[in-house]
């Protein structure tokens, strides 16, 4: 396994660069835009693709790398479902599992510090984002922050993990790299509180003064859509309502971009072939299934929100597929038009 542990030094933010074997599929959790370019640096030397970008909630303290990394990776962000940004690639849910090659990420909603945290467990470690820092806590005064919900995120969901798991944090501002589960359960001040009212009542009692890059950076974080005017514009885009009529018409093929995970919980649109975008390099590419279709049926993509299809649209017409357009929006549109659905 290739795990790197890097360093914001002027957030303090923790960022985790993991993959299951040079060559293959990477993912990087919680990246910070001024390092994005020692990132790309880091992962080209270890001769990795990153195929997966994703924030543990919505960051005040620094504003973050997802959008620069999918504009120069095509990677696929992602963020839990009540995160307040305009448009991720894919949106996780408690129970979810988030896999790249070799690698499955385990997704726990822990809200407290945000209303959109998350925390991450693979194998041995837990990536707690600032639910629970070593010998601290994320503070709870903002951002639909709940003292409450994070004593239940921290005494009934990470508190129960085994004890030796590995906890890894989103920030540290001693010089703590790591702890485990035993380590903050015993010497964590934070948690040395006989019940959740006790615990509100420390956290109340804080008074700390606002992060410094708050004020820009939660504005920031909100806005890491895809720029898909010019997809429009050249006429690749479709409007939910323009493409009901779809299904069962012989002239197009639809095609999910999704996972599976994200079809079987969200259903998907009647007589579409799954196509993961994990592969697109390889559909569309000389000899591949999506390739030869494009010949005779126009290739209309669709994924969760319109940024995956987006991105292969692009590629699919760079590769000189013609007919191919997308869903503007993906499913969430297709819903809100009142598109049929199958399981
Ligand atoms: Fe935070």
């Amino acid at each position: 396994m290739i795990f790197r542990q890097l360093f914001d030094s002027v957030s303090s933010t923790y960022t985790y660069l993991l993959a299951s074997r040079r060559g293959g599929e990477a993912l990087i959790i919680d990246p910070v835009l001024e390092r994005v370019d020692r990132y790309l640096k880091l992962i080209e030397e270890l001769d990795l693709r990153l195929v997966k970008a994703l924030d543990t909630h919505l960051h005040a303290d620094h504003i973050t790398g997802l959008g620069a990394l999918r504009d120069h990776t095509k990677c696929i962000t992602v963020m839990g479902e009540q995160s307040g940004v305009d448009v991720v690639s894919m949106r996780v849910a408690d129970g979810d599992d988030l896999r790249i090659e070799g690698m499955s990420l385990g997704v726990i909603y822990t809200p407290g510090h945000t209303d959109d945290s998350y925390c991450f467990t693979m194998a041995d470690r837990v990536f707690t984002g600032d639910t629970l820092l070593i010998r601290g806590t994320g503070r709870t005064d903002f951002q639909n922050g709940s003292a409450r919900a994070q004593y239940d995120s921290i005494f009934n969901r990470l508190l129960k993990l085994p004890d030796e798991t590995l906890v890894y944090p989103a920030h540290d501002y001693k010089g703590d790299m790591v702890s485990t589960i035993a380590e903050e359960r015993a010497h964590n001040p934070r948690l040395k509180v006989r019940d959740a009212a006790e615990y509100e009542a420390l956290m109340a009692g804080l008074k700390l003064a606002s992060p410094k890059m708050m004020d820009v950076a939660v504005p920031a974080n909100m806005l890491q859509g895809l720029h898909q005017e010019e997809v429009a514009r050249r006429g690749w885009a479709l409007e939910a309502k323009a493409a009901l009529a779809l299904p069962g018409d012989r002239e197009n093929v639809l095609i999910d971009l999704r996972e599976r995970g994200e079809r079987q919980r969200h259903g998907t649109i009647p007589g579409a072939l799954h196509a993961p975008y994990a592969d697109l390099a390889e559909n569309i590419g000389p000899g591949g299934m999506l390739h030869e279709l494009a010949g005779i049926r126009r290739l209309v993509f669709f994924c969760a929100f319109g940024e995956r299809s987006a991105m292969a649209v692009q590629a699919a017409q760079d590769g000189g597929l013609q007919s191919a357009c997308h869903i503007a929006g993906g499913m969430a549109a297709w819903k809100l038009a009142g598109g049929a659905l199958a399981g």
